[in-house]
């Protein structure tokens, strides 16, 4: 009754996104430390150090735990919401209805502390969510072993077994899907789920597909009506809106290849950790996109616009404030969290401080963050917080780790071999195929790379280098009092209603751009990146393109490269939005080992590809803007 008044609070202060809480932070500690009899201490999975699987390789080598995830989502997501370590409360630390957790409020005297507690655009970003994610996992193991005590006594040990050792999957967006496969797994598209439980097979509603919030309180329209939680929502909000999923699953296949180039970049050419964590570092000589701007695109993809009319709300994983309740939330950041994990073992570098763009729940905008500031609410005991520092060591800590860390040495020269036979230019290694066993040598392509196109000689200079031409775009990430996308073409697209285009026959790819409403006092500009590498073999395949010199990709760029902005309310002239720019250069890398990091060379802009059309780069910004916008 208590938390219920104070949740009421919190929903009226929640219709702006600056609230402040605290003047009540006092008042609620109290609440949940008197209704819980405690406080939550994050200490992730107990017992020995684990691997989290690829959600495609858990299902399909480690049956019981399959089950035991699958159950234990389920039995999570009904948990009483009031329950602190309930699915809901836990997704509520991310944003909305913006209260606080475990009794963690506002530092003393914040004077524009608001929103939720995660931490964006700020080298913050991959230690806040390591910590979230580590807590998240304690808690759904807790439960994975409760479900398993209820096996039949015949099958019960082996239940246990395999929850003891129980860790989260990831879903790997950016590596190529198993042959015959699309890029999203079914496991997470389909309404319905089969899976042993303890008392045999059983069918039921897939707790990876939405999860049904048990209460809106707080919750601010639409999500207060869109629930359970939808991606491509088919309907308005008042009416009973459901899910698209073949717009999920075209969304995934169509950006996957664009996403695996992305991930390459970042571990190869990212060497220093403020440009590597997050979208708003500024500029660097190797660095334009960022982990936190390639995991934004995903968000963006995955929640998606709405189908009716292709504007106004999307899905609710392309919301910051609300991105966490849709359970593809945490697959995509087990992920985030592994590609860092790889990241930090490949580079030396750690930890970074930086001004926040915007405060958060518990931080001011005006106080330098470092690699030591608390990384709030989550608690290392009862009187410290985790930080970017104490986190670093993520296996030793919180007690898991990721396959390509135990199927190998684990060590720099065997992350930067997966990292090349995963993602780099010619991979042959499926998502989720790290095992020694059903991966194949680097080096030695298997069966998917000799049935793909033969396009590896054409993209190959005479010295031995893989050409890359990319873009670069700037994106005022909250000018437009939401979530929005760049949307890019190789022509005009068919249609201008934007619910049509990532069926259009010209679409190449999305830059995601998830935000909040409010927030346009927020001049943050952010850098990502997407790649034409697909784009431009397949105009070779299709005969529009000689060759891929420069020479040639230039006009055809010029006379084919579009790109669309899709805003929260209707399409947006991009000559009209202060800031945006977008660029394209050309590269290249060259391996001269697999277990080696490639050689990168410069990169060279293509000023006709883009010159002239609106939000363009042209030759006067690119002379004026090559260092500060284009991270040369
Ligand atoms: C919250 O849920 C946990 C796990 O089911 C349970 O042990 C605990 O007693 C619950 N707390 C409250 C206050 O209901
Ligand atoms: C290979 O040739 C290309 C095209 O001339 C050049 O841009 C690149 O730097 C060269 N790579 C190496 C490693 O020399």
């Amino acid at each position: 009754m208590k938390v219920g008044g104070f949740i009421g609070l919190a929903s009226l202060l929640g219709h702006s996104v600056v609230a402040h809480p605290s003047a009540h932070s006092a008042d609620h500690h109290h609440l949940q430390t008197r209704q819980n009899g405690g406080v939550v201490i994050t200490t992730g999975a107990p017992g020995n150090v684990s691997p989290r699987y690829e959600i495609r390789q858990l299902q399909a080598q480690h049956s019981q735990q399959w089950s035991l995830f699958i159950l234990a989502m389920q039995k999570w997501q009904a948990m009483d919401s009031n329950n602190l370590t309930s699915y809901y409360q836990l997704a509520t630390i991310h944003g909305q209805p913006y209260q606080s957790w475990n009794g963690v409020g506002a530092d003393a005297g914040c004077q524009d502390c608001g929103g939720g507690y995660c931490p964006h655009d700020i080298a913050l970003f991959p230690g806040w969510h390591r910590a979230y994610l580590a807590l998240y996992e304690q808690q759904f193991v807790a439960i994975a072993q409760q479900i398993a005590a209820t096996y039949p006594s015949n099958i019960r040990q082996s239940y246990i077994d395999a929850a003891a050792s129980i860790r989260f999957p990831y879903f790997d967006w950016a590596a190529i899907p198993p042959s015959g496969q699309d890029a999203i797994p079914t496991s997470i598209t389909s309404p319905q789920i089969t899976v042993t439980g303890p008392g045999g097979q059983t069918t039921i509603s897939n707790p990876l597909y939405s999860f049904k919030l048990l209460t809106e309180i707080g919750i601010q329209y639409p999500w207060s009506s869109y629930n359970p939680t939808l991606r491509y929502p088919n309907n308005e909000p008042t009416n009973n809106a459901q899910s698209s999923e073949t717009y999920v699953i075209q969304a995934f296949n169509k950006n996957q290849k664009s996403l695996q180039s992305q991930v390459y970049n970042l571990l190869t050419q990212c060497n220093d950790f403020q440009h590597f964590s997050n979208d708003n570092a500024g500029n660097s000589r190797s660095c334009s996109n960022s982990l936190e701007g390639i995991h934004n695109t995903v968000h963006s993809i995955s929640g998606g616009y709405n189908v009716y009319d292709g504007n106004q709300y999307g899905g609710h994983m392309a919301w910051i404030n609300v991105a966490s309740f849709d359970p593809l939330f945490w697959l995509h950041h087990m992920n985030v969290d592994r590609i860092f994990s790889m990241w930090q073992t490949i580079h030396a570098s750690y930890g970074a401080s930086q001004y926040p763009q915007e405060s958060t729940w518990t931080y001011s905008s005006k106080t330098l963050q470092t690699a030591d500031s608390p990384l709030k609410p989550f608690r290392k005991d009862a009187n410290t917080f985790w930080t970017t520092n104490t986190v670093k060591n993520w296996a030793s800590t919180f007690k898991y780790t990721y396959p390509e860390f135990v199927d190998s040495k684990g060590d720099a020269a065997a992350i930067k071999s997966y990292a090349n036979k995963l993602y780099g230019p010619s991979a042959s290694a499926t998502a989720g195929s790290s095992k020694r066993t059903t991966a194949p040598n680097p080096g030695s392509p298997n069966a998917a790379t000799a049935s793909a196109p033969a396009s590896s000689g054409l993209l190959t200079y005479s010295n031995g280098s893989t050409v890359e031409y990319v873009a670069n775009l700037h994106l005022p990430r909250y000018q437009l009092d939401g979530s929005w996308s760049v949307v890019l073409f190789k022509g005009t697209p068919v249609s201008e209603n934007p619910a049509q285009w990532i069926f259009d026959p010209n679409y190449i790819s999305t830059v995601g751009v998830p935000a909040m409403a409010g927030m346009k006092k927020n001049k943050a500009l952010v850098s990502s990146s997407i790649s034409f590498t697909k784009t431009l073999t397949d105009a070779f395949h299709d005969g529009k393109l000689a060759n891929m010199h420069v020479n040639n990709v230039a006009p055809y760029l010029r006379d084919n490269l579009h790109w669309r902005i899709h805003g929260p309310n209707g399409n947006v002239d991009p000559a009209s939005l202060k800031g945006f720019q977008i660029g394209v250069f050309s590269t290249s890398s060259f391996l001269q080992a697999t277990d080696q990091l490639p050689q990168w060379s410069q990169y060279l802009p293509l000023i006709e590809a883009t010159q002239g059309k609106p939000g363009g780069a042209d030759l006067l910004s690119t002379i004026f803007n090559l260092e500060k916008l284009f991270s040369l």
